[in-house]
């Protein structure tokens, strides 16, 4: 598997699936406009930026994933041409992999050392993306590291950071997630709460990074696990684990009661967040890069640009399946977290056979509530096992064909949600939601008088199959999972 982002970004040049930019592009608005366009592209490349107005120290990668499955899949170590609906089941089971991580002595990272009033993080080309963010983001396909302060719990997680000036970082994170919660750990004992902040990261880091593990489990594990082994530095300044083999760490301390105005930042919605607010920030202790780093940013926008809903809308999917399966629940064919509902968030569908009365019923509950599904997500949609969740057309079949909106619908009320949702105004009754469940599987008390579907005969769909070329169709057949029932 890669060792690093470099050797990711060697490999995604030979599949094709990356772009090299040495037109100088100005970091202002420019570089992710262009992402942006080339988002909108059928195949669209991960872009690495390598002439950066008005900055010597360093390149920025954009699109790291965007809307490519190959990437996503390489990344994992799957074939770059399999399937959504194959990969998720197969990230379900990676996901599962956990190995220590080793430490070591030195790494890449150690090429370049700056400490105290050396440091000046504007240095590096922080991209500011859309006309009315608050800054320059160096961190968004990032990964925060904190320790937890009444274990040995150490916490990794994908969150946005802005550049105050050279020495400070303003971080945002939502109540709940595992940073808040650390960080207010150390702030309630009047202690500072020791950060690293890595902005040239591994792939697999960043995309393990922005999943919601249960509380105590380390994002590195998941890595090393998957990867075969992942290397770590102890940090000089707070002792927290530093991957050798990143572009661009830095250390510092987020201090109690010391705020920054951060923001707005145009989201994964598609909407500015929130309005500029007090954040905490990192006050930067030390700097660590390797020679010309490799700042790695994600543009945060409506799908398809946005660099994160294919890979959170797979991702997020296989560990809702894999909190379904923890349960206990049986029948579950597929789950997906459709990219197009903000950034994989807004929408879950479930696949199942049903087994018994209020099977669909107890999925649909448990799919909107655990852990990996319970934030923001608004519309669970519950469907029956021929129908494929992948395939949005068949889901809004069945929603036509197998939902009745005056039986079909429960509302769940007060749930976890974001200050990022639009919906919820005025501002201040956020970040509290809601969710909708849909049931659009067959009503189960009615199950076998239920119209019968026309489908095809397999012998008749084997047999057109063999001669598909004599046909003079150029295209490759598409698959067909669903035959008639023979009485
Ligand atoms: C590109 C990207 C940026 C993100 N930025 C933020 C952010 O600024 N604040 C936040 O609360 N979550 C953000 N997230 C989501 C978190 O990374 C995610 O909820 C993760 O599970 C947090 O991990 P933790 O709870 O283990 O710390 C982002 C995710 C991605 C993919």
């Amino acid at each position: 598997m890669y060792i690093d982002l470099r050797e990711w970004i060697s490999e995604m040049a030979e599949l094709g699936e990356l772009k090299r930019i040495d037109a100088e592009i100005d970091p202002i608005e420019e570089m992710a406009s262009l992402t942006y366009m080339v988002g909108k592209l059928d195949k669209p490349p991960a872009l690495l930026f390598e002439n950066i107005k008005g900055s010597a120290k360093g390149r920025v990668l954009f699109n790291m994933f965007g809307n490519s499955s190959r990437r996503i899949a390489y990344t994992f170590g799957l074939d770059p041409d399999v399937s959504i609906r194959d990969m998720v089941p197969e990230v379900k089971e990676l996901l599962k992999k956990k190995k220590k991580p080793e430490y070591v002595n030195d790494g890449p990272i150690m090429e370049n050392v700056v400490f105290g009033d050396d440091v000046d993080i504007t240095e590096f080309p922080a991209p500011k993306m859309w006309p009315r963010d608050g800054g320059r983001y160096i961190g968004t396909a990032d990964a925060i590291i904190t320790r937890d302060p009444d274990s040995d719990w150490i916490n990794v997680g994908v969150y946005r950071q802005m550049i105050v000036d050279k020495k400070r970082v303003g971080f945002y994170s939502s109540p709940g997630k595992d940073v808040d919660i650390i960080r207010r750990k150390y702030w309630e004992r009047g202690e500072p709460c020791p950060v690293v902040a890595v902005y040239g990261t591994d792939p697999l880091l960043y995309l393990i990074g922005s999943l919601a593990f249960p509380r105590g489990e380390n994002e590195f594990e998941h890595v090393a696990g998957i990867k075969g082994s992942f290397e770590l530095i102890e940090g000089q300044v707070t002792g927290l684990p530093i991957p050798a083999r990143a572009e661009l760490v830095i250390e510092g301390y987020s201090y109690p009661g010391k705020t920054v105005i951060e923001g707005p930042f145009g989201e994964f919605t598609g909407y500015y967040g929130r309005p500029a607010e007090e954040t905490p920030y990192i006050d930067i202790e030390a700097v660590y890069y390797r020679d010309n780093p490799i700042i790695t940013s994600a543009l945060m926008a409506e799908y398809p640009p946005s660099d994160q809903a294919l890979f959170f809308g797979i991702c997020r999917a296989a560990k809702i399946w894999e909190d379904l399966d923890n349960l206990g629940i049986p029948g579950i064919k597929g789950v997906y977290s459709h990219p197009a509902a903000a950034g994989g968030f807004g929408m879950t569908i479930v696949s199942l056979k049903q087994l018994h009365p209020g099977h669909a019923s107890q999925v649909l509950s448990l799919s909107a509530q655990c852990p990996a599904g319970a934030y923001y997500s608004k519309i669970i949609v519950a469907v029956d096992d021929d129908v494929d969740p992948y395939d949005i057309n068949q889901v809004i079949w069945a929603l036509a064909t197998r939902f009745s909106p005056k039986d079909d619908i429960t509302v769940l009320k007060d749930t976890w949600s974001t200050w990022l949702d639009p919906t919820l105004n005025p501002s201040d009754i956020r970040p509290w939601g809601s969710k909708l469940l849909i049931n659009a599987c067959k009503d189960h008390k009615h199950y076998e008088e239920f119209s019968a579907r026309n489908l095809l005969r397999k012998e008749t769909y084997e047999r057109v199959l063999k001669r598909w070329r004599e046909f003079g169709i150029e295209e490759d057949p598409p698959r067909v999972d669903v035959f008639e029932e023979e009485a």
